[in-house]
């Protein structure tokens, strides 16, 4: 599987998302700021990957800092957090992976205290390259775990509907949603993805897509608005999805459209699962009510490939988010184990536990 991202000597290396399927091209990140522009155009996208994107961002920053004092280096380091966290307001993994590295810089900062200056610089760049790497490499992991953990809850032959992409291409590799998928698969399951085209992005007619049949997975690309017609046709036997940030009651925010899916897979009797890391779930947003969703421009929707499909003047909405309370949530599959309704009280319980092996 190609990278998603990589920490290169040069900068941070990114796949280009806004031109997949038909072309594989790479965008080279060599400040925190261009890291900061790649996530803000989409260049890449999806929540953990997001999250891993600004954990390199920050670490670039850091280590090409020209700053001579751990003093004159920390507004910098703060700067960075600012600006990377001004990208996209909805995955609450770029948060995380801002606090994450930033954490680390205050930490390594007061233990080399009393250490010549250059000696100090040289141990914080070193260390916070060390853990953006190993957000990196935590992140396929923890995809990996959540495909072992959740791939029993899919049929053992049947059809499974996802939205939006929540595969390789929204982590670090290997995927949320998709990892499912691809473990049940490997399992021995014989399954058949449903892809949503998940306008106006097309996450999923372009990127979920490309990625299932690069790994032979069989899959078909539905318009947005045919989910409910194969529903009652008996033609769809799970849903599952990622999530960009889940409340501490289990709502669910992911990409606009989920919420309809949802809704249709409860009145047909069918299972929706979100699969998503636990750096999705933010335990400080009671309720969905809570969660900023982004607005994103009006082109994205009156444009297609740079040729306009609407007339000037209409109205135009583009949130790239909805809320999908938890009462339409089967469960929530994450590295530490599945969540199921109370939500709040089954996050509360494995607040303190460990990855499941
Ligand atoms: O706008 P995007 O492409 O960043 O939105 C991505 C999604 O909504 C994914 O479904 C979500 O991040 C889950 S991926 C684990």
């Amino acid at each position: 599987m190609i990278p998603t991202l990589e920490w290169t000597d040069e900068g941070v290396r990114f796949l280009d998302q806004t031109k997949l399927p038909l072309e594989t091209t790479y965008v080279l990140a060599t400040t925190y700021d261009e890291v900061a522009t790649v996530i803000r155009d989409m260049i890449v996208r999806g929540a953990p990957a997001i999250g891993v994107s600004a954990a390199m961002g920050m670490a670039l920053g850091i280590d090409r800092s020209t700053a001579t004092t751990v003093e004159a280096l920390t507004p910098e380091v703060e700067q960075m957090a600012a600006v990377l966290a001004g990208t996209r307001p909805t995955a609450v993994n770029l948060f995380w992976g801002i606090a994450r590295l930033k954490d680390l810089y205050y930490k390594l900062a007061t233990e080399t205290v009393g250490r010549p200056e250059a000696d100090r610089l040289r141990t914080i760049k070193a260390g916070v390259i060390a853990e953006a790497k190993q957000v990196y490499t935590e992140d396929i992991d923890t995809c990996k775990t959540m495909g072992r953990v959740g791939q029993d809850l899919l049929p053992r032959e049947g059809t499974v509907l996802t939205h939006c992409n929540a595969g390789a291409l929204c982590a670090a590799g290997y995927g949320t949603a998709l990892g499912v998928i691809r473990a049940a698969v490997e399992a021995g399951a014989d399954i058949h993805v449903l892809a949503d085209e998940t306008r106006p992005y097309l996450q999923g007619a372009r990127l979920t897509a490309w990625e299932l049949l690069q790994d032979n997975i069989p899959t078909t690309v539905l318009c947005d608005n045919m989910s409910g017609a194969l529903m009652r046709q008996g033609r769809i036997q799970a849903v599952i999805v990622g999530a960009d940030r889940i409340a501490a009651n289990g709502d669910v925010a992911n990409k606009i459209g989920t919420y309809t899916v949802a809704v249709l897979a409860k009145e047909h009797g069918i299972p929706f699962f979100v699969a998503a890391p636990w750096s999705t779930i933010d335990v400080n947003t009671a309720t969905g009510d809570g969660i900023p969703i982004e607005q994103r421009s009006a082109r994205e929707v009156t444009h297609s490939n740079g040729k306009q499909m609407t007339p000037d003047g209409v109205g135009i909405e583009n949130p790239a988010f909805d809320v999908t309370p938890s009462k339409y949530v089967t469960a929530i599959i994450t590295e530490r184990g599945v969540l199921r309704a109370p939500y709040n009280e089954s996050i509360a319980a494995m607040t303190n536990t460990q990855t499941a092996v």
